[in-house]
């Protein structure tokens, strides 16, 4: 790793500390979806190792329904197809992010031509893994379900069969001061999950199971070494 890409990593705006139960791996303590993003531009061989920690994600049968239409401000009727395919609050943030990105799943197995019920969930691993290793080069990823599929279709050319999933946003982030007062006020606020308890189950549905049980309560601070 290059000085540069260790201090990319270090100097990453991340809020706060998690309050997780047991140790998280640091990329993934690390991960947020910011909304403040800075101008500057992602180094071309950072983009091309996001893509591939996408690539390299599992699916059903091998079959990768995964297709990425990606665009920096250097591609510029492209970027502004996918920013005006945004929800008018998403487009009031994602602006500054250098390189937006459409997630476009298929929705048949190319061999069967049978229904592929997976492909969105095969997208959205193929989605975080490239999240986790934007956190791995000092990056960050905000997924965004707010944008017109219909729009962005028509816009793109996006062919029958293929079914636009999501848009993300991808740079380097930073403090939330270059933000509008509420949307400061939103990025500032404690982020929270709902309990392991109510998620996760052995003996029978809603029942929390004993392998989630709170005895063993830590804090994890993510920006320290695990
Ligand atoms: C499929 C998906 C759609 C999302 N859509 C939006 C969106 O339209 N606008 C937005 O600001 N955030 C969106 N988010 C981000 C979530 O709000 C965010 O992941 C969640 O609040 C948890 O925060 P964290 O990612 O910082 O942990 C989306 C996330 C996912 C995975």
């Amino acid at each position: 790793m290059t000085a540069q890409s260790e201090s990319d990593i270090t100097n990453t705006f991340v809020p706060q500390r998690l309050d997780t139960r047991a140790p998280l791996n640091e990329l993934l303590g690390r991960r947020w979806s910011p909304r403040a993003f800075s101008e500057r531009e992602i180094e071309p061989a950072k983009i091309l190792t996001l893509f591939e920690a996408a690539r390299w994600s599992p699916s059903s049968a091998n079959e990768q329904p995964w297709h990425f239409i990606a665009a920096t401000k250097e591609d510029t009727r492209i970027n502004n197809a996918l920013f005006e395919s945004l929800t008018e609050g998403n487009r009031r943030w994602a602006r500054r992010a250098p390189m937006l990105v459409l997630g476009v799943a298929q929705s048949v197995y190319s061999k069967s031509g049978r229904a592929y019920h997976h492909a969105w969930y095969d997208l959205g691993q193929s989605v975080a893994n490239l999240t986790v290793q934007a956190s791995a080069l000092g990056l960050a990823v905000h997924q965004m379900g707010g944008f017109d599929a219909g729009k962005v279709r028509e816009l793109l050319s996006i062919p029958e069969g293929y079914e636009p999933v999501v848009v993300f946003a991808v740079g380097y982030a930073e403090r939330p001061e270059t933000l509008p007062d509420d949307l400061r006020r939103r990025e500032e606020e404690p982020r929270s999950r709902k309990p392991l308890e109510t998620m996760v189950f052995t003996e029978g549905w809603g029942k929390a199971s004993r392998l989630v049980d709170a005895h063993n309560s830590v804090i994890n601070d993510p920006r320290s070494k695990n």
